[in-house]
């Protein structure tokens, strides 16, 4: 009869829940801190160079992640429209990751390379320019908005902080490396280098 003394007070019943539930977590949870496979950066990983980071800004401040994923799921039917799928090491250096979940455009992972520079700005600049379906909407200021740079030394200490390996030079470099550089370039760049880490693609 222990057991009815369970299911008659609720509050206890809750309490053993929580605690059967936070040990099935944990079980699953706590190992990924310790693995390698989902902490070290897949060989051939760099940290994006000061344009890319801003570029990545770029993307976070217009909002791409509400209508694209970055994150490959391993099926077939991924794999064969998007490429090898996405590894946890990929994006160890990324803070926060942009791994999303909503597709109304294509998953973005490895889109590093499908499209040249060219295709990329005037897709951004009016994606009807390249796609006549296309409802994406159109980025036009992208090409007008320019990079001050000011705090772009200043994100990459913040990152080496949490374990990006930059050097004293790319931090001292980083203003002169995007100064007078437009949205457009800095998003341009990002996007071309998305994924490219990981070679035997499609
Ligand atoms: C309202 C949803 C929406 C938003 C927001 C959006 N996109 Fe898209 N995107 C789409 C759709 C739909 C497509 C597929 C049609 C096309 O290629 O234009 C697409 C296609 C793309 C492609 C081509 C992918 C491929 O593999 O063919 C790229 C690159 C892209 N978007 C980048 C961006 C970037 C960068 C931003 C933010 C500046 C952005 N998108 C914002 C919906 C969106």
């Amino acid at each position: 009869m222990k057991h009815e003394i369970i299911e008659k007070n609720i509050g206890l019943m809750a309490l053993l829940m929580v605690i059967a539930v936070s040990i099935g977590g944990l079980t699953q949870i706590v190992p990924l801190f310790f693995q390698d496979v989902t902490n070290e950066p897949v060989e051939g990983l760099k940290p994006y160079t000061a344009l890319q980071l801003e570029g990545r800004d770029v993307y976070i401040s217009n909002g791409c992640v509400g209508c694209h994923s970055q994150m490959i799921r391993p099926f077939r039917a991924e794999t064969e429209r998007y490429g090898h799928y996405s590894v946890a090491g990929e994006s160890v250096w990324d803070h926060p990751f942009l791994w999303g979940s909503k597709r109304t455009g294509p998953d973005l992972a490895r889109v590093g390379g499908r499209y040249s520079d060219e295709w990329q700005r005037a897709h951004l600049y009016n994606p009807r320019n390249v796609v006549p379906e296309s409802k994406m909407p159109a980025y036009p200021w992208l090409v007008e908005n320019k990079l001050d740079g000011k705090y772009t030394a200043k994100k990459m200490e913040v990152l080496r902080g949490m374990g990006v390996p930059y050097t004293d030079e790319d931090i001292a470099g980083a203003k002169d490396a995007v100064k007078g550089k437009t949205e457009m370039d800095a998003i341009v760049a990002y996007l071309q280098v998305l994924g490219t880490s990981i070679k035997n693609k499609r």
